[in-house]
């Protein structure tokens, strides 16, 4: 932390899958590379913020001045997060949660054989970290969302940032050669204001302008 728009604020962001074990050797997962989350980690750090930065299993250098803190599940997300809200004067949540977890994880790797074909893995819910930390009541952060989406993005993300009561989404398209993984991206943000495109880009130059926009928004909040 130092000079810069977000010195003196806290900053907790998400970033990267989580992995949901489903026997001892495997595990239900999605195509997040943790870059996106670690760019905008990096931003708020040179936007003079404390940052602290909650990862699934990714392969990426901690920003720095970040403090980091690794995580597996969604659980383990949700607790990290917990932990923490109630200190954060924002919270970004750029990790790609896995929606399902198993509800129990076998003991023993399955089996072909003996546990017969594996066509069908029971699935529970994972909690909604976003939502929940969107509901505090007491010492809320500033609470920012990303809506990945295969098609319709506009509409699918405003229904995001509605439901889960944001005060802010960053919303982009995402399939096999685009959003996951990658080192460019491209972002429409949505506020109840309205909507704004921050272009196509490199991730560390998008993570730039959504930490720049997130500040004016800090400061507009401060002097109204
Ligand atoms: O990691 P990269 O390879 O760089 O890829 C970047 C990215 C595409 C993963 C990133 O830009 C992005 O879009 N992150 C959000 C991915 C996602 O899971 O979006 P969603 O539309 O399913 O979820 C909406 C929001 O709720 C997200 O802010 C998500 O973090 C949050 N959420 C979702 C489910 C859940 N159980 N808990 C959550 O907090």
């Amino acid at each position: 932390s130092g000079e810069g728009p977000l010195s003196g604020k806290t900053v907790l962001i998400t970033a990267g899958p989580t992995r949901e074990a489903v026997d001892p050797v495997r595990y239900l997962s999605n195509r997040s590379s943790g870059r996106m989350g670690f760019a905008v980690a990096e931003a708020a750090a040179r936007a003079g913020a404390q940052v602290k930065l909650v990862t699934g299993p990714v392969h990426l250098p901690t920003p720095a001045g970040v403090e980091r803190v690794d995580v597996e599940t969604a659980e383990e997300m949700r607790q990290a997060v917990t932990d923490r809200a109630a200190s954060a004067d924002v919270f970004i949540a750029a990790a790609a949660v896995a929606d399902y977890r198993v509800p129990r994880i076998a003991e023993h790797k399955l089996k072909k054989d003996t546990d017969g074909e594996l066509h069908e893995i029971p699935l529970e819910r994972n909690p909604d970290i976003l939502a929940e930390v969107a509901a505090m009541t007491d010492k809320r952060p500033f609470s920012v969302g990303f809506a990945a989406e295969t098609r319709d993005l506009e509409k699918h993300a405003r229904k995001k940032l509605e439901r889960k009561k944001l005060d802010l989404i960053a919303a982009n398209l995402v399939g096999r050669d685009r959003g996951f993984d990658r080192e460019e991206n491209e972002l429409l943000l949505l506020d109840q204001q309205g909507s704004q495109a921050l272009g196509a880009g490199s991730k560390r130059a998008l993570a730039g302008k959504l930490i720049a926009e997130i500040a004016a928004r800090l400061d507009g909040e401060a002097s109204s």
